[in-house]
C-alpha cells in the first residue's frame, strides 16, 4: 500500500489502550539480557524497532521466548557480557537498539559489525563512540567517520575512573554509556560534556537500571556515578508502561475534536517524559484529567485553543505532535529547542516544515525552532512521511479539520505502532456521507440537491465533473478516447461551482454541459480508467464538515465505499426519457421522445458495462425506485434513510 486516504472528521472521542512504550520495551529487554535470571516481561511493544533489538538478541546468544500475543516475553538474562563473541547485527533505523548495544558490544570483548539502513547511517553516533574509546573500547567507522555502519575488535578495557560524553545531539549516548557500565565491573563516573537535552528519557533509563537492581548517584544532570560492583539482577516480572509518545496523537484528537479522548496505559506516575505533553496542551487551552493509569483530553470549555511560544526540549517526540496542533490554534506557534529533531528518523523540522505548507500554513523554519502560522481553511495534501512514523501519526490530526488527508506510505507506523491508522479511526467520527448512485435523469441530483439543502450539507454532482471534462476536452479540441490526454486535462480542470453556477475557466457553462451532446461525451470520457482515476481526490475534498451529499455512478462503491448512508435511486428508462424530454422543452431545447429512450438505454448500458466503476446497486445500498413517486416522496425516503426528521 503506497499510500493511505484518511476520510475527514468532524471529531473525537473515546478511549485507546495504548501499545507498549518503545523506549521501556528496547531498554528493558537489553537490561534482561545483560541481567542475571530470568525477567518475564509483560506488554512488550510489538513494532519494527522492538523486533531488531529482539533479533539482536537472538543473534547475540540470549534465549527468549515469546509466551502470548498480548506482548509477554521471557528473557533467559546471560548474567553479564553477551555470550556470543561474532556477529553481524542490522539494526534497521531503530536508534533505541543501535546505541545501547554498541555500548554492550564495546564492552563484551567481540568481534561485531552493526549496521541500519541508509537514514541509520546519517544519524551520527561519533559522541558514543568517543566516550567508550575513553575506556579503550576498539570501534572504528565503516564507511563515514561518526556515523554507523561500526565494527567493534576486541580491546583492553581499562575500567572505571571518569568517562565524558557529549549531552546535546542525542541524549542516547548517555543512557547506552550508562546501561553498560555494569559490565565493567568498577566503579565509574559519568560526566555529561555541555548542555543534556531530553533529559526525561535518562530519566527512563535511571528508573529501568533501578528496577535490574543497579542505582546510579546523580548530581543533577551534569554527572553519573555507577558504583563498584554494580550487577543487574532480574526484577522477575516487569510491565512495560502505555506509550507516552503514542498518547500524544490522542490526546491532541481530544483537545482539538471536542473530546474526551482517554488513553490508558499512562498516568500519574509514568516514568515517561512524554506525559508532560498534557501539561503543554493543558497551557494552550484543554482540560486534561489524570489517573494513575490514564489520562483524559477534552477541547478548551469555551474559546478554541490558543497560540503558543513553548520550549519543548523536554519532550522532543510529543512536540512534532504540537506542530500538527498549531494549525488549529489562534495564531502563530513557536515551538522552541527543538535542534535535535534534526538527527532523528529524518530531518524533522526540514520534513515537518515541508508538509505543514502542504497543507496551507506559513513555516518559518529555524536552525533549532519553527514557527507555524495556521492557514484560514486547512488544504487537502498528500503528505509525505520520510520513512518516520511520527510524521505519518502526527499529520492524521489534520483530518480533524474536516478535510482529507492522504498519508505517503503509511507503513512506516509499524516503527512502533503497527495499528494506528485503525486505532486512530477508532476514536474520530467521520464526516457523514449520503451517497446517492443511479442512472442518468433517475432524479437523483433533484433529490440530492434538495437533501443536502435540508440537512445543511455540502452536495457534489460528479456527473458535472465528467460532464466538464468532455466539454474542456472537446474545446481543447482533443479525442474523447485519448485518454492520457483527457486524464491530463481532468487532473486540472479550471472548472467551479458557485451558487447555482458552473464555470469553466470563468465561462459559465450550466446548459452546456447538460446538452446531450456533452451527456454522449461524458459517458465516453467517464468509460476511461485514467480520467476517473484524475478525479478521485477532487471528489473526496467535497467531504466537509457538517456533511456531504454525493450522487452519481460510484459514489457509494468507489469514491465514498464508507458513507454511512446509501441509495440506488433509479427510474424505468421511459420515465427517465419523459423527465429528460420535459426538461429539455423548458430550457427550450430540441428534443424527441423514441430518441431519448434510446439515448437513455445505450448510456445506461455503456455505464454498466464499462470495466471501471460499472454502474450497479451495491449490496448495501437501499433502493429507491421513483418510476411512482414525486420529488418529495424521494426526498424523505432519503432523510429517513439519514435518521432525519423528513
Ligand atoms: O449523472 P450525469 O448524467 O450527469 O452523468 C454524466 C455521465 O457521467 C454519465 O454518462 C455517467 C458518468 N458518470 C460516471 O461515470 N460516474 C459518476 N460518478 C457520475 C457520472
Amino acid at each position: 500500500m503506497d499510500h493511505l486516504d484518511l476520510p475527514p472528521l468532524s471529531g473525537a472521542a473515546g478511549t485507546v489502550r495504548l501499545p507498549g512504550s518503545k523506549s521501556i520495551s528496547n531498554r528493558v529487554l537489553l537490561l534482561a539480557a545483560l541481567a542475571e535470571g530470568v525477567t518475564e516481561i509483560h506488554d512488550l511493544l510489538a513494532s519494527d524497532d522492538v523486533d531488531r533489538m529482539l533479533d539482536a538478541l537472538d543473534a547475540l546468544g540470549v534465549r527468549w521466548e515469546s509466551l502470548d500475543e498480548a506482548g509477554r516475553f521471557r528473557v533467559h538474562g546471560a548474567g553479564g557480557a553477551l555470550p556470543v563473541k561474532h556477529g553481524d547485527l542490522f539494526l534497521g533505523n531503530a536508534g533505541t537498539a543501535f546505541r545501547p548495544l554498541t555500548a554492550a558490544l564495546a564492552l563484551s570483548g567481540g568481534h561485531y559489525r552493526l549496521s541500519g539502513v541508509a537514514r541509520m547511517h546519517e544519524r551520527p553516533i561519533g559522541d558514543l563512540v568517543d566516550g567508550l574509546r575513553q575506556l579503550g573500547a576498539n570501534i572504528g567507522y565503516q564507511g563515514v567517520e561518526g556515523y554507523p555502519p561500526l565494527v567493534i575488535e576486541p580491546a583492553e578495557i581499562r575500567p572505571g575512573g571518569v568517562v565524558r560524553v557529549r549531552g546535546e545531539v542525542s541524549s542516547q549516548f548517555l543512557t547506552a554509556l550508562l546501561m553498560a557500565m555494569p559490565l565493567t565491573g568498577v566503579e565509574t563516573r559519568i560526566e555529561v560534556v555541555g548542555e543534556l537535552i531530553s533529559k526525561p528519557y535518562v530519566a527512563i533509563t535511571l528508573a529501568l537500571m533501578a528496577r535490574f537492581g543497579v542505582v546510579v548517584a546523580r548530581e543533577g544532570w551534569q554527572a553519573f556515578v555507577v558504583p563498584a560492583g554494580a550487577r543487574y539482577r532480574s526484577p522477575g516480572d516487569i510491565h512495560v508502561e502505555g506509550d507516552a509518545s503514542s498518547a500524544s496523537y490522542f490526546l491532541a484528537a481530544g483537545a482539538v475534536g471536542g473530546g474526551p479522548v482517554r488513553v490508558e496505559g499512562v498516568g500519574r506516575d509514568s516514568i515517561q517524559g512524554d506525559v508532560r505533553f498534557a501539561d503543554a496542551l493543558a497551557s494552550i487551552g484543554a482540560q486534561i484529567e489524570i489517573g494513575d493509569n490514564w489520562i483524559e483530553c477534552r477541547a478548551p470549555e469555551a474559546g478554541g485553543l490558543r497560540a503558543f511560544d513553548l520550549d519543548l526540549n523536554h519532550i522532543p517526540d510529543a512536540a512534532m505532535t504540537l506542530a500538527v496542533v498549531a494549525l488549529f490554534t489562534d495564531g502563530a506557534c513557536r515551538l522552541r529547542n527543538i535542534a535535535s529533531w534534526r538527527v532523528k528518523e529524518t530531518d524533522r523540522i526540514a520534513a515537518m516544515a515541508a508538509e505543514l505548507r502542504k497543507l496551507g500554513a506559513q513555516v518559518d523554519e529555524g536552525d533549532d525552532q519553527l514557527v507555524v502560522v495556521p492557514p484560514p481553511a486547512i488544504r487537502h495534501a498528500a503528505i509525505d512521511t520520510y520513512d518516520d512514523h511520527r510524521m505519518a501519526m502526527c499529520f492524521s490530526l489534520a483530518t480533524l479539520a474536516g478535510t482529507a488527508v492522504r498519508i505517503n506510505d503509511p507503513k512506516c507506523v509499524n516503527k512502533t505502532f503497527p495499528d494506528y491508522f485503525a486505532t486512530f479511526a477508532s476514536v474520530g467520527r467521520s464526516v457523514p456521507v449520503i451517497a446517492i448512485d443511479g442512472p442518468s435523469a433517475s432524479g437523483k441530483g433533484t433529490v440530492a440537491a434538495r437533501v443536502a439543502e435540508r440537512l445543511g450539507y455540502h452536495h457534489l454532482d460528479s456527473g458535472a465533473l465528467y460532464r466538464l471534462v468532455a466539454l474542456a476536452a472537446t474545446r481543447a479540441g482533443l479525442a474523447l478516447d485519448d485518454e492520457p490526454a483527457v486524464a491530463a486535462l481532468a487532473r486540472a480542470l479550471p472548472a467551479r461551482f458557485e451558487g447555482g453556477r458552473v464555470l469553466l475557466d470563468g465561462d459559465d457553462v450550466g446548459d452546456a454541459i447538460r446538452a446531450e451532446a456533452c451527456s454522449v461525451g461524458a459517458s465516453q470520457v467517464a468509460a476511461l480508467p485514467a480520467v476517473r482515476e484524475a478525479l478521485v481526490l477532487r471528489q473526496r475534498a467535497y467531504r466537509q464538515a457538517p456533511g456531504l451529499v454525493a450522487e452519481g455512478r460510484d459514489m457509494a462503491s468507489t469514491i465514498f465505499p464508507d458513507a454511512g448512508v446509501k441509495i440506488y435511486l433509479t427510474a424505468s428508462a421511459e420515465i427517465r426519457a419523459e423527465r429528460r424530454y420535459k426538461q429539455l422543452l423548458e430550457k427550450g431545447m430540441a428534443a424527441n421522445m423514441p430518441g431519448l429512450i434510446q439515448d437513455m438505454r445505450d448510456r445506461d448500458a455503456r455505464d454498466a458495462a464499462r470495466s471501471v466503476a460499472p454502474l450497479r446497486q451495491q449490496d448495501d445500498a437501499l433502493l429507491l425506485d421513483t418510476s411512482a413517486m414525486d420529488i418529495d416522496q424521494a426526498v424523505d425516503f432519503v432523510l429517513d434513510a439519514a435518521g432525519a426528521a423528513p
